[in-house]
């Protein structure tokens, strides 16, 4: 019987594979979906499910699908839970959809993670997963035998997996939209995260100067930083280079999981939290009033679901063809300045801003101020009843 693996090279799924060819009786297929992660977090895998004797071991190039399908309805929808740009959540359901598509491919058996039982990404993988292959068996061998990290070390030890060294001391997640940071000493949420936690991010207190960017977007995703025309995969590198090196987003939150437990979480995510910044300042110049609020709630509803998992729930689609139909006018320029962590808009122009620099001048006399005198007299109306009726009750 045949299992693909969801492998990283790290300890918890290195156990994994040795666990299912020895308590499981599985041959293993390893894999590595590219979203994006740094070269070395795919090479070290191969070289490992190597030395370990799998079966096969793939690596699948995702990065433009991810860029292109994911993370750019993500920027459209401002999707944000909890102040948390959503990195890996996003990354998840695409992971799992090319392990099924290998799985099928290669008529395996069952499909597997290194998912702990307390975290979210189990629910993210396998609900795909059930979807698209219900007949597939799902084996999460960390949650089946209920390991700690510490009975993992125990395990790797005799098995002659090499154990986390002193540079691996966060659980860490990283992908195109942003680098995840966990546990260790950041389990105490009263411990401040250390320097040496970050690695997309300078440290603010080093940031010298200020530094200008203008970013152009078409249709509400970005197609331009200052001038130069970038794939989707590019520009968001780009937007990670230039943020980070001004320090900014560095994220700080208790998160609220899927389950119910509230965690310490860590993020950079130096260009989303840019390019989602650049695109609210783009539909507050464009959207009208009633679409900003109803589209804020549709933000909102749109990042519960990929935190959940359930990018596959019709209502995403439903919720993009919404956002889509808005997004058709976010099209414009947006300039931003970077200091030392911070971000701030300071200028946008867009052909369909309904911002008219005419009527609002007080200079303008089309806009007829006495025209107005009988809207403001009936303005609160309901209010100016009730003070007449208030104290009856006394
Ligand atoms: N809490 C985040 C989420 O649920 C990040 C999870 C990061 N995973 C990890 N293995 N470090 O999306
Ligand atoms: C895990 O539990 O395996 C990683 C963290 C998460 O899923 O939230």
């Amino acid at each position: 019987k045949i299992a693909v693996l969801a492998y990283s090279g790290g300890l918890d799924t290195s156990c994994c594979l040795k666990l299912l060819e020895d308590k499981y009786n599985y041959k293993v297929v390893s894999a590595c979906v590219d979203v994006g992660q740094p070269e070395e977090d795919l090479k070290e895998p191969e070289e490992k499910a190597k030395k370990y004797g799998v079966y096969a071991h793939y690596t699948i190039d995702a990065k433009e699908e991810f860029a292109r399908d994911y993370i750019f309805r993500a920027i459209k929808a401002n999707a944000m839970y909890e102040g948390y740009p959503l990195s890996t959540s996003l990354a998840r359901p695409l992971i799992a959809l090319k392990l099924v598509e290998l799985a099928r491919e290669l008529n395996a058996d069952a499909i597997a993670h290194g998912c702990t039982g307390k975290g979210n990404d189990q629910f993210r993988f396998e609900t795909i997963i059930r979807a698209k292959a219900p007949d597939m068996e799902v084996i999460a061998p960390i949650r089946d035998l209920n390991l700690t990290r510490n009975e993992e070390i125990e395990y790797a030890k005799q098995n002659g997996i090499p154990i986390p060294t002193e540079s691996k001391k966060y659980s860490i997640d990283e992908n195109l939209w942003g680098r995840s940071i966990e546990g260790g000493v950041l389990e105490d949420p009263m411990f401040e995260t250390p320097e040496d936690a970050f690695a997309w991010t300078k440290n603010p207190k080093e940031c010298k100067e200020e530094e200008y960017v203008e970013i152009e977007f078409e249709n509400g995703v970005p197609v331009k930083i200052n001038g130069k025309k970038l794939s989707p995969v590019d520009i968001i590198r780009e937007a990670n280079k230039i943020a980070g090196r001004n320090g900014v987003g560095r994220i700080d939150i208790i998160e609220d999981r899927i389950l119910g437990l509230k965690s310490r979480e860590n993020y950079e995510c130096p260009g989303a939290v840019m390019l989602i910044t650049a695109h609210k300042a783009l539909e507050h110049l464009v959207l009208t009033r009633e679409e900003l609020k109803f589209k804020e709630m549709v933000d909102s509803i749109y990042a519960d679901l990929i935190y959940k998992g359930l990018w596959h729930e019709p209502l995403r689609e439903d919720l993009d063809a919404f956002v889509d139909k808005t997004q058709k006018r976010v099209c414009g320029n947006v300039r931003v300045k970077l200091y030392a962590g911070s971000i701030k808009v300071v200028g946008r122009e867009s052909p369909y801003a309904l911002y008219s620099q005419e009527l609002i001048s007080f200079e303008d006399k089309d806009l007829d101020q006495r025209e107005i005198v009988g809207m403001v007299k009936f303005h609160g109306l309901q209010a100016a009843l009730y003070e007449t009726v208030k104290n009856k009750n006394k």
